[in-house]
């Protein structure tokens, strides 16, 4: 396993890059909105597990993510689970982009869990649904390996999932896979994790917006109530950003963070992702 240092160094050396197309062919064969370095950090990341605990994919889509995990979990020993969580519903754009081969339905918010299961039909003994509202859920599921997390687009949905998911992660071997975290109209993110930085040690930036964190710690419940975004004034998210911002200063740019900031400023009190996208769109004309 390693100590932190040394898992820092494996990362730093972003050893998934080495991972080919035929070694990951069962997973690269599900459609995904994942980048190519992405799919291969999934992948890598599946195939280092050496716990038993769970895997989780928070906002699985038609099952993308959970399959680069798992083309690299069933090369391992692994004895745990994989859960997949998402309202598992696709707008018809999304449909038409991600879905080609599968008939367009002629309304949004269409099934798509049936499609999801199907393509991870070779892993189904592995693989546990749950289909709903991520921000009603609970973790019962006993320790976590890896958590991914692609679904955590407003902040009410951040807190939750890092009240309900944290506590499971195992000291010096969970990663957390933040798959949105640079992308500016979701700053809660790094607002909550650098208020538990003490907890977390950021591993690698994957482009373009994906960084991967170590588990050092479990946060206390103390500390996750004081990490919660929800409740921040729109200062005081912007304070955070500016202390996330000096935390990554060697691994990430500072742009990414002024990025942020100028959609807290330009849309007061939105905490939710798409307010901020759509605000922007109606400023742009
Ligand atoms: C960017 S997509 C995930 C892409 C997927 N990981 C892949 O590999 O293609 C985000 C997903 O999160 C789901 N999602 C977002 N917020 C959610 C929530 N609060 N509860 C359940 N699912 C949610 C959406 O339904 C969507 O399928």
């Amino acid at each position: 396993m390693g100590t932190a240092a040394e898992i820092e160094a494996e990362f730093a050396a972003r050893p998934w890059a080495g991972v080919t197309e035929a070694e990951m062919a069962a997973g690269l064969a599900v459609p995904s909105m994942l980048r190519p370095e992405e799919s291969r950090l999934y992948h890598w990341l599946g195939r280092r597990v050496t716990g038993n605990g769970a895997v989780v994919d928070l906002g699985a889509y038609a099952g993308g993510s959970a399959a680069r995990l798992l083309s690299g979990l069933e090369r391992t020993d692994w004895a745990g689970r994989l859960h997949a969580y998402d309202h598992f519903r696709s707008s018809r754009r999304f449909w038409e982009k991600f879905l080609p081969n599968d008939p367009l339905p002629d309304h949004d918010e269409a099934d798509i869990l049936p499609i999801a299961r199907r393509h991870l039909a070779r892993w189904a003994d592995r693989v546990e649904w749950h289909r709903g509202e991520i921000a009603e859920t609970r973790w019962t599921g006993g320790a976590v390996e890896i958590l991914a997390v692609d679904a955590a687009k407003g902040a009410a949905v951040a807190d939750h999932v890092a009240a309900e998911f944290f506590p499971a992660l195992v000291p010096g071997r969970s990663v957390v896979v933040q798959q949105d975290y640079l992308i500016a109209v979701q700053p809660w993110l790094c607002a909550q994790m650098v208020h538990l930085r003490d907890c977390f040690l950021p591993l690698a930036l994957v482009p373009k917006d994906c960084v991967v964190f170590l588990c050092l710690r479990r946060p206390t419940a103390g500390e996750l109530q004081a990490a919660r975004t929800f409740d921040l004034t729109d200062g005081q998210l912007m304070h955070g950003v500016r202390a996330a911002a000096k935390w990554h200063a060697y691994m990430i740019g500072r742009e990414r963070f002024q990025a942020m900031l100028a959609q807290i400023k330009a849309n007061p009190g939105a905490r939710l992702g798409w307010q901020m996208r759509q605000a922007e769109r109606a400023r742009q004309g």
